[in-house]
């Protein structure tokens, strides 16, 4: 595998979707089952070998920090009452000190402009981008996949599934040239266009491994769709200077930045829980 040694977590967003839920709450603090989202993203980055977890965050988010922290009062508490496999756990889901790097994004330019506000501390290095939104479950997790695939591609490599017609205009969607196994050739990236206009049905979704290069594009700000800064305007710009590929994942994504979307992760997480799934499966029957 390559070392994808550090990965950026976007989370600076408003959550527009989720309100009112997301007043107060950063979207990646809601709970999926017994996790908050972003505890997902990071176990997943951790698989893949990522060291260094960088949090490009906003006004209202520091939460987010606290989480990936001790709780010395809770851990004290906890361990006074004998609780231990409790203990234990919480313990192991804080990453090693100094792993958690959280910089600011000051004004919700753009996901392009939240990677970009992270670039100092990448340096001239690959690195991976989640979108803790997007939640997957995958036996292989799916950044691991990946860093294996970039291993043998090297440039830059985005997570791709293939989308109903009628939806693309919700994604960046694919020109794609040759297909050699879950590897698809991006040729070009159109955002969210309309399906008649759509080349493809392969959405870009939220998994990116990136050359530094990207940052040199970044740089100059251009605004693109919605007025914002766009990621896929600066990952265009390095089609045909660098190998760019789609990787087709195994697994299944669920976008939690959505209501129906969030239920759903909720839903199949559930099931798939050894501990709950059975009881679970029950309960949900009496809704049928
Ligand atoms: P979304 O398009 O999901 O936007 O951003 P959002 O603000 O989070 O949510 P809605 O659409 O208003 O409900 C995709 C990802 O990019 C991050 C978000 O946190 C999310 O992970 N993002 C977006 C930023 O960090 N900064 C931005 O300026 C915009």
């Amino acid at each position: 595998m390559t070392l994808i040694r550090k990965v950026v977590f976007p989370v600076a967003g408003l959550g527009t979707r989720m309100l009112p839920a997301t007043k107060v709450l950063p979207k990646e603090m809601l709970p999926v089952v017994d996790k908050p989202i972003i505890q997902y993203a990071v176990e997943e980055a951790a698989a893949a070998g990522c060291e260094t977890f960088i949090f490009v965050t906003g006004r209202g988010k520091t939460i987010i920090e606290d989480h990936f922290d001790r709780a010395v009062e809770l851990f004290e508490a906890l361990a006074a009452k004998g609780k231990d496999d409790v203990l234990g756990g919480l313990s192991s889901d804080v990453p090693k000190p100094g792993t958690v790097i959280a910089t600011r994004q000051q004004e919700a330019r753009g996901l392009g402009h939240a990677v970009w506000c992270a670039r100092q501390l990448i340096g001239d290095e690959p690195f991976g981008v989640m979108l803790v939104d997007d939640l997957i479950h995958a036996e292989t997790p799916c950044m691991a996949q990946m860093a294996r695939a970039h291993a043998e591609t090297g440039g830059n490599l985005v997570a791709v599934m293939e989308v109903p017609q009628e939806h693309t205009a919700r994604y960046g969607i694919v020109d794609p040239g040759r297909e050699d196994g879950p590897l698809v050739e991006v040729k070009g990236l159109v955002e969210k266009p309309a399906p008649e206009a759509a080349p493809s049905r392969y959405a870009v979704i939220g998994r990116y491994i990136l050359d530094s290069a990207v940052f040199g594009h970044l740089d100059r700000h251009e605004v693109g769709a919605g007025g914002e800064i766009q990621l896929t305007d600066a990952m265009e710009k390095l089609i045909g200077s660098q190998p760019f590929f789609g990787y087709r994942f195994a697994g299944r994504r669920f976008d939690c930045g959505d209501k129906l979307g969030y239920l759903e992760a909720i839903v199949a997480t559930a099931l798939a829980r050894p501990d709950l799934g059975a009881d679970f499966a029950a309960v949900l029957d009496q809704y049928r």
